[in-house]
């Protein structure tokens, strides 16, 4: 199986500079909390390594700043370089920081195993082919009781929303992304993605089958994005 889908990288390579600003419009600036909800779930205070896999501009690692304290060593790491460029931006204000900036593949880790207390993920794993292998290589890079914790946009559980969100979703979302972002399949991918990811058990199963263990979930916001952790035992 290939690990990854062909277009992912030439996509947010071309939606970067719009990427932000559609995201706060899109989900109604929800996106804010739930990586709030996010890095609260990592317990980050009082850990030295932590890093952010496909940190794309770096949204998550401000978060992370904001929740830790100087000691806090918080590695970003992505695929693509127009996102990491406006990471770079949106970092440099926080120089005193110790932060890392990393251009790589989420299936090569660039770090010694057993290196990160945490690890996170937000709205990257959906777009991820072999989730399993992924989730192996984060349980290696993860020290011993080390937490993973990854949010992503799920459907809602209630018939009646789902119906709402869903004419939202396949018909406003990619008229929407064709204004703003000039990029209408990547806003057609969206909804498709998100429609084929695996159920809260399915996806738990995976969790377990890469070495997870007292695994979560949360919904937040009806349903739309969901937060899941889990742990590194020995
Ligand atoms: C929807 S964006 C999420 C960005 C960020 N985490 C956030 O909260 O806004 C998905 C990001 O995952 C990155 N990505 C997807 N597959 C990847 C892979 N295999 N390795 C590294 N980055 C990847 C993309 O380049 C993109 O920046």
């Amino acid at each position: 199986m290939n690990n990854e889908l062909p277009f992912i990288k030439d996509m947010f390579n071309s939606i970067a500079p719009r990427y932000d600003l559609l995201n706060r419009l899109l989900s109604l600036r929800q996106d804010v909390y739930w990586r709030k909800m996010l890095v609260k779930a990592i317990n980050i205070i009082g850990k030295k390594r932590v890093l952010d896999v496909a940190c794309g501009t770096g949204d998550v690692m401000l978060e992370m700043i904001k929740q830790s304290d100087k000691e806090t060593l918080i590695a970003g790491l992505d695929f693509s370089s127009r996102m990491l460029d406006l990471a770079k931006k949106k970092l440099a204000v926080h120089q005193k920081r110790k932060l890392q900036l990393v251009a790589a593949d989420a299936f090569n880790l660039p770090f010694k195993q057993n290196s990160f207390e945490a690890i996170t993920i937000a709205f990257g794993i959906r777009n991820i082919k072999n989730r399993l292998k992924v989730l192996k290589v984060f349980h290696d890079g993860l020290t011993v009781n080390g937490v993973l914790a990854i949010l992503e946009l799920t459907t809602p559980r209630s018939k009646f929303f789902l119906n709402i969100y869903l004419l939202y979703f396949q018909k406003i979302l990619p008229l929407i992304g064709k204004l703003f972002a000039g990029h209408q399949r990547a806003y057609q991918y969206l909804p498709e993605s998100v429609i084929n990811f695996p159920d809260s058990t399915e996806f738990r199963e995976i969790l377990i089958s890469a070495g997870f263990k007292k695994i979560k979930m949360k919904r937040l916001t009806f349903g739309i994005a969901t937060l899941y952790t889990g742990f590194k035992h020995e």
